[in-house]
């Protein structure tokens, strides 16, 4: 049965979510502390770039089963079901900042009337979703909490809401299972496998599930260095490595790397959660340590290729943490062009949509319209994400354009057979 829902925060997760929900067939209401991102999405402006996704805000806005609000009580009263999607970015100590969390929980609990299941999508620590069910309790209100972790990708946000791998939920009471049921019945037909678990399993498994993914990152990423060192070639390695279903293919992608909003973020809290209960974390805390290694070896190995960083001009190439999104959270751009600009180097920047969001840390920065006026007099080319257009870079016009002759495609993008026939010292990550 279509059922009446709030979702409170419309970021990434929440956004997205609002609008598969009312593409299920449920009347949705999206709610937002921000006036104008209320008004933009009622406009069916997306505040955030993601494939697809104004297709289906505007076809869910036409249909009337979804709107925008900023009245979070009138919403909630409204609602059978409340999802809370607002952020929980980390704390100086790597811990994560419930205050958005514990702000919205206050709301609800003001608002309740009858029976309402309150359900938790934030990436929230082990723990956190029994304390609110504990907090609703003590406060006489008929509620359920259900933990209900996202796992959706940047830029295949849509894709993975209605395609999902599986879908967990941590549910401790058959009505409220009966309710997620109804709201996942889309999900269901198309026999999307559900995890049904307690709280704490559901909390954990998102954090497993990211600190595995960042782990074999991170080693092959190391692994790649290796082969460099030693002449092998990390993409014939991967590819066999990959043939054993026990390892899988993906993410075995070295890069310079991993940035986002979440896999940073999420590993931290982990090691501050496993120190909290003094459970050894030392494989995640080593993680993080390798990751940030990672970024700033690509400043070393762009030195090495140059000699002398001082007065250079290196043209950025790509400043997103990834393709087909225009977020910079966490970027390895942002420690790369940090590291050249502390080194003395000139930098002409360019991304196909992430430059925006790039101005703001770095309003200074010279940002070029296409990816041959940033080559224009450079002494070396870096490339940071991997976005189509730069595996088609015509390198006998970038030969011509740039000054130097030095690629460093950290990406693995560019034919470095050709490359190096065009006489350019080319060097990718691991081959
Ligand atoms: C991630 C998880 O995949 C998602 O399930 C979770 O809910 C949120 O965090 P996202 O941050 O959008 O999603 O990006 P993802 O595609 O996982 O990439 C994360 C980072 O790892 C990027 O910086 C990417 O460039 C890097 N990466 C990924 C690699 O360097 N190599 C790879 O093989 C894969």
């Amino acid at each position: 049965m279509a059922k009446k829902i709030t979702v409170i925060g419309t970021g990434y997760v929440g956004l997205i979510s609002a609008v598969g929900l009312a593409d299920f067939g449920h009347t949705v209401i999206g709610v937002d502390i921000a006036q104008t991102v209320v008004d933009k999405l009622n406009n069916g402006q997306p505040h955030i770039f993601e494939t697809g996704l104004r297709d289906y805000l505007q076809k869910n806005l036409n249909s009337g089963r979804l709107k925008f609000s900023t009245g979070i009580a009138d919403a909630v009263q409204a609602s059978e079901v409340v999802f809370i999607s607002v952020g929980t970015p980390p704390n100086q100590d790597g811990s994560a900042d419930l205050s958005q969390l514990m702000r919205v929980v206050e709301e609800i609990k003001q608002n309740i009337s009858g029976y309402k299941v309150v359900v938790i999508k934030s990436t929230v620590p082990v723990g956190t979703n029994r304390t609110v069910f504990k907090l609703f309790k003590t406060n006489g209100c008929d509620v359920d909490v259900v933990s209900n972790p996202e796992f959706l990708r940047e830029g295949k946000a849509i894709q993975d809401f209605f395609h999902p791998d599986r879908i967990i939920l941590g549910v401790e009471s058959e009505r409220a299972r009966a309710v997620m049921e109804d709201i996942y019945r889309s999900l269901y037909l198309i026999q999307t496998p559900c995890v049904w678990c307690n709280l704490e399993t559901a909390e954990l498994i998102k954090y497993c599930s990211n600190a595995f993914l960042a782990n074999k990152i991170t080693f092959i990423n190391q692994m790649a260095n290796l082969a460099d060192a030693v002449g092998a070639d990390i993409h014939d390695i991967a590819k066999a490595m990959g043939m054993d279903g026990r390892i899988s293919s993906k993410f075995l992608h070295p890069g310079p790397g991993f940035g986002g909003s979440c896999f940073p973020k999420d590993i931290k809290a982990l090691v501050t959660m496993g120190e909290k209960h003094d459970v050894d974390m030392s494989l995640v805390r080593e993680v993080i340590h390798a990751n940030e290694a990672q970024k700033q070896l690509m400043i070393k190995k762009l030195a090495l290729m140059l000699g002398e960083l001082k007065d250079k001009t290196i043209a950025v190439l790509g400043l997103a943490f990834k393709a087909e999104t225009d977020d910079v959270r966490e970027s390895p751009a942002i420690t790369i062009v940090t590291g050249l600009l502390k080194e003395g180097c000139r930098i002409s920047a360019h991304d196909p949509v992430a430059m925006q969001n790039f101005s703001r840390l770095f309003p200074d920065l010279k940002f070029c319209r296409d990816e041959y006026e940033a080559l224009q007099k450079a002494d070396a080319l870096i490339i940071c994400t991997e976005w189509n257009e730069y595996r088609n870079l015509d390198l006998e016009k970038a030969k011509l354009t740039m000054k130097g002759n030095i690629i460093l495609d950290t990406r693995n993008l560019l034919n470095r057979e050709r490359a190096r026939e065009l006489g350019f010292t080319y060097k990718g990550m691991g081959r």
